[in-house]
């Protein structure tokens, strides 16, 4: 795999941590139960890789997909206000920084992987820096938990999600929401043969739901994996997977300036 090139996250020890930032060309997982802050870092990053490189950015644009209409332009432009009040001073900039992400809600995974197709070619073309997919499992539900006639397998559309990365070198961001840890809740659980405890092992900061509507395969298909987490009210995100750096947490909160550490 080719890490050449990172999207800084502007969070410093998360960055550092990261070598730079979220790498190109890979899978990036954000994995949180709702209303943690995945969304909100989604907007962060996306605003991140449409702003300047003077800023830091890649003045590229950005494809989104809100699948669970959780996207807020308004929102994002906030954010993005907040931490680089400079670059609002140049004429139109909200409107410019807004035009740069191109929002789309496909029903199923089958469309998303569908126009993902049809726009591989342009993607370079297009300066698209990064794709958010928000989120994986919410995307996967209609067609593959009700049994809806599919095309390709889940594993087909991952191989193919994960080829776009590497194809144009950019960061696929992916947010899955788990369930709040009950410790009171006994989860006998078995998946394609495999015992609890080696799904626990391949797929940390999961839980059975999640693995159960994205499979193993999923899990190994991601390089860096972000658990966002609460622990007695405060937020922390822990890089629980990722070739170059060991698990190491950082304490964060959510202000109008968006996710900081
Ligand atoms: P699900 O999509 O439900 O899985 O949740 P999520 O992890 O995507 O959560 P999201 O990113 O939507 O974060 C929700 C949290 O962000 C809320 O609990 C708020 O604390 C915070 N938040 C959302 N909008 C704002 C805002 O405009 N200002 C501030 N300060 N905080 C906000």
């Amino acid at each position: 795999e080719h890490l050449a090139g990172h999207l800084s996250t502007c969070l410093k020890g998360l960055d550092e941590a990261l070598f730079g930032g979220i790498p190109f060309g890979v899978l990036t997982e954000l994995v949180g139960p709702a209303g943690i802050g995945k969304t909100q870092f989604c907007l962060k990053l996306s605003f991140l890789a449409a702003l300047p490189p003077s800023y830091g950015g890649l003045a590229g644009r950005v494809i989104y997909i809100d699948v669970e209409y959780k996207f807020s332009s308004r929102r994002m432009i906030e954010i993005g206000m907040r931490s680089f009040p400079d670059v609002f001073q140049k004429k139109d900039m909200a409107k410019e920084m807004a035009g740069r992400i191109l929002v789309l809600r496909p029903a199923s995974l089958s469309e998303f992987t569908e126009s993902l197709h049809k726009i591989k070619v342009s993607l370079l073309e297009q300066e698209i820096k990064l794709v958010i997919i928000d989120s994986m499992a919410a995307l996967i539900t209609g067609e593959y938990e009700q049994g809806a006639p599919k095309q390709h397998s889940l594993g087909w559309h991952i191989s193919f999600i994960k080829s776009i990365a590497e194809f144009a070198r950019i960061p696929i961001v992916v947010t899955n929401q788990v369930r709040s840890r009950n410790r009171n809740e006994v989860s006998h659980y078995s998946f394609q043969g495999l015992s609890c405890s080696e799904i626990q092992e391949c797929s940390s900061g999961y839980d059975s739901h999640l693995v159960a509507a994205l499979g193993v395969h999923w899990a190994h298909s991601v390089t860096i994996r972000l658990v966002l987490e609460a622990k007695s009210g405060q937020r922390f995100i822990k890089l629980a997977k990722s070739p170059m750096s060991p698990p190491l947490a950082f304490p964060f909160s959510i202000t109008s300036s968006g996710i900081s550490l």
